[in-house]
This record gives C-alpha cells, sequence and structure tokens, in this order.
C-alpha cells in the first residue's frame, strides 16, 4: 500500500523530541512489511537538509488567506533514509534553523499557523496534482492536524476525500490552537462544517484531527485510555472518539541505537562485552564531568520541562547532595529557563557529583546512554517515551514513573520477570525511594549485572509494532473500498 506520512520532525532531517525519532523509522520498518511509505515534511534550514541533493518533483503557488505563496516540492536524492523523502519548500516561512524555536531568541516563532498551514496546504496540492494518489494519508501531531478537515472539506480536494487518514497523536499537551476566525485562511469549505474546526471557541488543530480522521492511534495502551481524563483540554473529545482510537507503543530503531556500530560512540561494545564496555564508557563521562567513577551515575536526559517532570530535579538531585553523597547525577537537555538557571547554580555547589549540559547534543546522548548506570525519566506525562529503551540497549537501567508508555514498557524488579525501577506518584518521597532502591540494586553487583544482561537482550525494536500498524492500514483500506 502506498502510505504517505506527514510530520513536522523526521529524523536525521529534523528532530526536536520522540516525534522526528519515530517518523525516521517506523515507514523504513513498514516497507520492510512490504508497504511503500514516503515521508513529506517542512525544508528547514538545518544542516542535514541543507547537505542533501534535491530533485525538483513540482513547482506551483498556492493561496494562504488573502495571499498567494511559492512553493516547491523537492526530493531528497538517493533515498538515505531508506525510504522516499519530500520536502516542502516555503521560502520565507519554512527555510529557518529552528523547527518550532527560534534558536536565536529561543521563543516559538510568531507565525507558526501560517508556517504549518503552508505546508499542509503546499502537501495536499501535491498530491492532488499528483498521478499515483497515496492510499492512505497518515499525519502526526497537530502541526499536520488540519489535513484530515482539508481532504474531508475543501471543495478543493473533494476528489481526496475517500482517501482514509490517520492521526497520530505524539504529545497532546500541545494542540496548535488559533483565533477561529483564522479559518478563511484555509481552501474555501461549507461554513455549516466550521464546528470540525472549532474546540471551545478556538480553532484547534488537534482537537479537529480528532474528529476528522479516520483512526485516531497513541504511542501506547495506557496513553491513550489517561487522554480521556488528562489531554489538556481535550479529555471529552478523546472519550467520545474512543471507537476510532487505537494504542500502538512505539519501538525504536534498531540500526541505529545499537551499541555494536553507533557511530557516535568513540568505545562500541557488544552484548558479550557490555560491563567492560559500559565501565570504558562511564570512565570516558566521569573523568569529561570531573565524577567520580566508582559511584552509581544517574542521567537525566530530555527537555526540561513540565511534562516530564524536570522540576522536581533540582529538590530531588538536592536531597541527595546534601545527605551523603552516594550517587552522581549527570543531566543533559534544553527548556524552562529558570531551570537552566537552577541547574548552572547546583553545577557549581555540587562541583564533582552533578553536571547539567545544558543544550541538544545528540552524541553526548548517546555517550550518557553507554557511560551512565540508571536513567531517570520521572514524567508527569509520557506518551510512550523512547528514551528508556535506548537507555536499556545500552545496559543502563530505568528508574521510571509509572506513565503512559513507561508503564507499558517497563516492569519493576520486584515483580516477576522485571528488569527496572518503577514508582507510581509523582512526589519527591517516592521519587527518593526510587533512586534508593537504585543504589542498592548497584551496590549489589551481582544482581546488578544479572539485570544489566537481561535489559541488553530485550527486543524493543519496530518488528511487533510496524506489523499493528500494517493491521490498521489493512482495515481502513477495507474501509475505504
Ligand atoms: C513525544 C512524546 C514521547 C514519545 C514521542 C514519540 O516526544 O513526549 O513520549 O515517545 O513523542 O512518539
Amino acid at each position: 500500500m502506498h502510505i504517505t506520512h506527514l510530520s513536522a520532525e523526521c529524523y536525521p532531517a529534523a528532530k526536536a523530541g520522540g516525534l522526528g525519532d519515530v517518523v525516521g523509522a517506523l515507514p523504513k520498518y513498514l516497507n520492510k512489511l512490504g508497504e511503500s511509505c514516503e515521508v513529506i515534511m517542512p525544508k528547514y534550514k538545518t544542516n542535514w537538509l541543507e547537505s542533501q541533493d534535491y530533485e525538483i518533483i513540482w513547482e506551483s503557488d498556492a493561496r494562504l488567506g488573502h495571499e498567494y505563496f511559492g512553493f516547491k516540492i523537492l526530493k531528497v536524492e538517493n533515498d538515505p533514509l531508506g525510504f522516499p523523502l519530500y520536502v516542502v519548500d516555503v521560502p520565507g516561512r519554512l527555510d529557518r534553523p529552528g523547527v518550532y524555536i527560534d534558536p536565536w531568541s529561543g521563543h516559538g516563532y510568531w507565525d507558526e499557523f501560517e508556517r504549518f498551514l503552508s505546508f499542509q496546504i503546499g502537501a495536499l496540492e501535491w498530491i492532488l496534482n499528483r498521478e499515483e494518489k497515496p492510499d492512505i494519508v497518515h499525519c502526526h501531531d497537530h502541526h499536520t492536524g488540519l489535513i484530515p478537515f482539508m481532504l474531508s472539506n475543501c471543495y478543493r480536494y473533494e476528489s481526496l476525500s475517500e482517501i482514509p487518514s490517520i492521526i497520530t497523536v505524539h504529545n497532546a499537551e500541545y494542540h496548535g490552537q488559533h483565533d477561529l476566525d483564522r479559518h478563511h485562511m484555509l481552501p474555501d469549505f461549507d461554513h455549516s462544517k466550521l464546528g470540525l474546526l472549532d474546540w471551545d471557541g478556538r480553532l484547534n488543530s488537534l482537537g479537529s484531527a480528532l474528529k476528522c480522521a479516520w483512526k485516531i492511534s497513541t504511542v501506547s495502551q495506557s496513553y491513550m485510555d489517561e487522554l480521556s481524563t488528562n489531554s489538556n483540554g481535550l479529555e471529552f473529545l478523546f472519550a467520545q472518539e474512543k471507537s476510532k482510537s487505537v494504542g500502538i507503543v512505539n519501538g525504536m530503531d534498531a540500526e541505529v541505537w545499537d551499541p555494536v556500530t553507533d557511530p557516535l560512540l568513540d568505545i562500541n561494545f557488544t552484548k558479550r562485552g557490555v560491563k567492560a564496555g559500559k565501565r570504558k564508557n562511564k570512565d570516558k563521562i566521569c573523568s569529561q564531568f570531573g565524577l567520580n567513577p566508582d559511584l552509581p551515575t544517574i542521567s537525566f536526559i530530555g527537555r526540561l520541562v513540565r511534562e516530564k517532570g524536570a522540576d522536581l530535579l533540582p529538590d530531588l538531585i538536592s536531597t541527595f547532595m546534601h545527605n551523603e553523597k552516594e550517587v552522581n547525577f549527570v543531566l543533559l537537555g534544553t527548556g524552562d529557563p529558570g531551570l537552566h538557571d537552577i541547574f548552572t547554580r547546583m553545577e557549581n555547589d555540587h562541583v564533582g557529583y552533578f553536571d547539567a549540559t545544558l543544550e541538544y547534543n545528540e552524541k553526548l546522548a548517546h555517550e550518557i546512554y553507554a557511560g551512565t548506570d540508571f536513567i531517570l525519566m520521572p514524567s508527569r506525562v509520557e506518551p510512550c517515551g523512547l528514551n528508556q529503551m535506548y537507555a536499556m540497549r545500552y545496559g543502563t537501567v530505568p528508574i521510571v514513573r509509572a506513565v503512559g508508555g513507561l508503564k507499558d514498557t517497563i516492569i519493576d524488579l520486584d515483580e516477576e520477570g522485571g528488569y527496572g525501577i518503577k514508582f507510581k506518584e509523582f512526589n519527591l518521597h517516592e521519587a527518593e525511594n526510587a533512586i534508593h532502591r537504585a543504589v542498592d540494586l548497584y551496590s549489589d553487583s551481582k544482581r546488578h549485572a544479572e539485570v544489566v544482561r537481561k535489559i541488553v537482550n530485550l527486543d524493543f525494536s519496530w518488528d511487533k509494532s510496524a506489523k499493528e500498524y500494517f493491521n490498521m492500514y489493512n482495515q481502513l483500506k477495507l474501509q475505504s473500498a
């Protein structure tokens, strides 16, 4: 089947978080199953996209409100990602270095609506004019959330209205909300359908996708269950659309995340050599950050935002620093500027035990997965979470809050077949307790080694989940026939 994925991110072309990893990997695994997947994304000015050669596929202009914009559809030459990657080039709108955030100001781009709407319209215009139509249009998150509405309601795309659309929700915290009167920027549609764009008096891109897509999927079953009670205002809608919703847990790209071949690691290691390999990587990280390599070392990698529980970290880390100094903490990520200040101060207060690298750094992330003993994910909300899977492949034991995909992918050590440390409630006391359990595990070197051996052998690759998408596509195809 010919499946067109539309997304704001696709690794390594452009990535801000897990969405990029999923869209960069899933099509490859689906193609192994015999599908014919491609990705359409915006042409930003990222290093990767700037360094490619392109074939010009189509060139046109389209209406955005009262104005016209010119755009090109380009295809990256030689399929370096293992599937065809098309980019929509809208000069003046998309050709900027950041995906969502302007790296110079640290703020989101002011014209987010026009940016992603011109991307979505450009992609649909091309599909409209393309001879070979996709069998399914698969959208990801709110940046592509107006496509299901446009496909089924805009006069211009009437000939595409029988193509089934899917919205996969990777993160329901962000909805792409704008003033409702901005609906005039979309191609013409019957105004009695305005309600399909409206949620709580606002134009809500994700809400509209939930209403209009033929199928909704989220990136884990537990997250799907949680969304009806916790989705930043869309609870009722998620509950209402339950009958067309499905939770499919993400996998990981086992080719990118392989400590044997990982080009971002200076010291590669095999499953059998995991003990020595991790020791060398740990020595490297600890000497780089001036930490004692004999202490258990716990890392946090990710966006420093409330959702990920990053605001719990200062108190949590301080508790361990002020009592016996029996652990190191290593942190990598960017986010809330207030937290940046706090972590910078803490670094000075706890030299030798705590290091914070406040940037986005893919290489260092791989080195930290390889060189620390535990990864901490105290998330308030976690749609799936990929870091716990990456960490385990590199022999790093997860300490997670039991929420969303973390709940579904980690079994606690105290349960049968367990291999991770899980805590239930989002509070300091439970998180502290979880870290004490990690320190205890570390001091029992035999048990620790057993757990490490177990996690490096777990299979979180896409193979299984890709089959579930495959089945969903087949079902939809039958529905549309
Ligand atoms: C978002 C979610 C994360 C998920 C990823 C890919 O980044 O926060 O939990 O793993 O999308 O679906």
